[in-house]
């Protein structure tokens, strides 16, 4: 029994770049595997011999299949009336003050159980799926105690058993000061890292750890204590920076040779010299910024001037970005941010498997690469970015197999 399936009909954007498209292509794909991309006349003899699976995707622009590296998809309730609060006048630091915001979602994810969690995160993650999106990160941190730090991450891990979709996993203990530790914050980051991150690494559930640095939530020397137990166990860095205010956690991050540092409104140019060095992703979340109603703007030309990777992500979470649509994010990266097409594709391929930690393998279609694309009914790259609300996904592969299918009927 052959393993090998030959895709045609298809136009082929291997690095989601619009000026690397190639017309009429083939791929071939061996397992999980791609073993052969190019141009369909160029299609070696043997790949015809019978017995080969065929697909003809009648023409559709095939891309590599989206990458969301940030995401808190997994928590209890939602945060509506918040939301009417701040339509009311409130700002988010306001209602964290208050014993709102991140907590808020705390007390109804320690009530929420396993299945619920699972069930209501589930629901997110087909969303985003059927937009094509083949592998996410996945934080935990609205636990803020072992106990419920460790269900949001086995909800995590089983949504990637469950579903056709690679799920990274990141321990965001220090997210937020629990209320239990009201005004020891140093005692909580002991328990962050002298408890809960080994225990939750010794049990395989993380692959990452993060850290939110900001006024309302753990500074720079909390978030250095964080990052040194993280470098000892082994575990990838990444960090919420410079999202309400300048704090300098992008350029310690850094340091630390963090994967991302992400959200970046406030950032500066040292910081941005500093990522460029270590070669540390900036992570936008237009979603967040967009939601919050900010005006100040990451620092984009200044990113591009030093030539450090963008990446966008939705950051799915309940209280500043409540979407699961990372196609949407497309849309606001290019219309709030300026960036180009070129920018946010990149954006949730290349450059959002660097942040993810999976660069050799995923975020391009090559030989070699896994074999996880996506089938779009539309002409050109630009569609994609262009339309909110109207999701021409026909086709998602993952690992070489079809993971969504919504084609429409072929007449
Ligand atoms: O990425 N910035 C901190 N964390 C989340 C928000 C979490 C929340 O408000 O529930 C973020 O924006
Ligand atoms: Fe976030």
């Amino acid at each position: 029994m052959t393993t090998l399936s030959v895709w045609t009909n298809l136009q082929l954007a291997p690095t989601a770049e619009p000026e690397h498209v190639i017309a009429d292509a083939a791929i071939v794909v061996e397992r999980d595997r791609i073993v052969w991309l190019g141009t369909k006349s160029a299609l070696p003899e043997a790949y015809s011999a019978p017995g080969i699976t065929r697909h003809d995707l009648h023409g559709a622009l095939v891309t590599p299949g989206l990458i969301d590296c940030h995401t808190h998809l997994v928590y209890g309730g939602n945060r509506a009336e918040e939301f009417a609060m701040r339509l009311a006048g409130a700002s988010y630091e306001e209602i964290a003050r208050q014993g709102g915001g991140i907590i808020s979602t705390v007390r109804a994810t320690r009530e929420a159980s396993e299945d619920e969690l699972y069930a209501s995160a589930l629901r997110r993650l087909d969303n985003l799926r059927r937009e094509g999106v083949t592998a996410i990160e996945i934080k935990s941190g609205y636990g803020l105690d072992l106990e419920t730090e460790r269900k949001m991450l086995r909800v995590a891990r089983r949504l990637g058993e469950t579903r056709p979709v690679t799920v990274r996993t990141t321990f965001l203990g220090a997210h937020a000061l629990p209320p239990e530790y009201k005004d020891r914050p140093d005692d909580y980051i002991d328990l962050v890292c002298n408890t809960m991150m080994p225990s939750l690494a010794a049990e395989g559930l993380i692959d990452a750890v993060d850290i939110f640095c900001e006024r309302i939530a753990f500074n720079l020397e909390q978030t250095e204590r964080v990052f040194n137990r993280a470098r000892t166990l082994g575990l990838s860095i990444k960090v919420h920076a410079e999202q309400l205010s300048l704090m300098g956690a992008a350029a310690l991050g850094a340091q630390y040779h963090a994967l991302s540092a992400d959200h970046l409104e406030y950032l500066d140019e040292n910081g941005i010299k500093a990522m460029k060095l270590a070669g540390t992703v900036a992570v936008l979340l237009p979603g967040a910024y967009y939601f919050l109603r900010e005006t100040q703007l990451p620092p984009i030309a200044l990113l591009r001037k030093h030539d450090v990777p963008i990446a966008i992500s939705t950051d799915s979470n309940p209280g500043t970005s409540p979407t699961t649509s990372l196609l949407l994010m497309l849309n606001m990266a290019s219309t709030l941010f300026k960036m180009s097409v070129a920018e946010v594709l990149a954006g949730v391929t290349r450059h959002a498997a660097q942040a993810f930690g999976h660069a050799e393998v995923t975020g391009k279609l090559s030989v070699g690469a896994k074999a996880d694309f996506v089938a779009w009914e539309v002409k050109t790259l630009s569609e994609l970015v262009y339309w909110s609300g109207y999701d021409r996904c026909a086709l998602v592969v993952r690992h070489g197999e079809i993971a969504v299918d919504q084609r429409e009927e072929q007449q």
